[in-house]
């Protein structure tokens, strides 16, 4: 398994010596808040920017916000690798695929619990990753939604008959035995904030996820 800690656990007071302590992942997951796609305001691409001078890792950029048009570019910029958006922002989600291809990103599109998969089935053969969530963005720490399983297994199912091999990425709630039922239905990265960055020891909770 990919596991991709949630910097949104992070210790933001000192985030240099709390992301050090999970410097063994090969992804690194950075949540963008608005407080108008979601109820809750995170960070912009300064910190993306700050976070790429301490590591080499992949910055798996999640933007839950209203207007990804206009700001994906900036976190490019700053130093994101991977560039997820919301299916649910968008009228013409080619468009900024397309966009985000030209900067030279891994892209990614992602569905809230509410939406069904057959609002992105379209769009599989364009992206490199989709993102299901299996707690309503906004917050770390919320309880795991068992219907993200059925919604892994169909997109596994679908790049399966498609003869893709799209990264399907489950974000929320993850820990063990959450992480373990995910595995099982196709998910090959798991997003986790606070199941590591809340324990004295992150890296026995990563190698726990692995
Ligand atoms: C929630 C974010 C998640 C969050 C996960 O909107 O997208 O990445 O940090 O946190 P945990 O793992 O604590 O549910
Ligand atoms: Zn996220």
């Amino acid at each position: 398994m990919i596991i991709a800690p949630s910097v949104l656990s992070a210790d933001f007071g000192n985030i240099k010596e709390s992301i050090a302590r999970v410097s063994s992942t090969k992804w690194l997951h950075v949540d963008v808040m608005d407080g108008h796609f979601v109820p809750n305001i995170s960070i912009g691409p300064v910190v993306v920017k700050g976070l790429r001078k301490y590591t080499t890792q992949i910055l798996d950029t999640h933007l839950m916000i209203t207007d990804p048009f206009k700001y994906a570019e900036e976190f490019v910029k700053a130093g994101s690798d991977r560039i997820t958006f919301h299916v649910e922002t968008v009228l013409n989600p080619i468009e900024l695929i397309e966009k985000l291809r030209k900067l030279n990103v891994k892209v990614g599109i992602s569905i809230k619990p509410d939406t069904e998969v057959s609002a992105i089935t379209e769009l599989l053969p364009y992206v490199d990753q989709i993102l299901v969530m299996s707690v309503e963005p906004g917050f770390g720490g919320q309880k795991f939604m068992e219907q993200a399983l059925d919604k892994i297994s169909k997109i596994d199912q679908l790049r399966e008959d498609l003869d893709n091999d799209i990264i399907i990425v489950v974000d929320g709630g993850i820990n063990q035995e959450t992480g373990k039922l995910c595995k099982k239905a196709g998910a090959d990265v798991l997003v986790a904030g606070s199941y590591i960055f809340n324990s004295e020891d992150a890296q026995e909770r990563i190698d726990s996820l692995r």
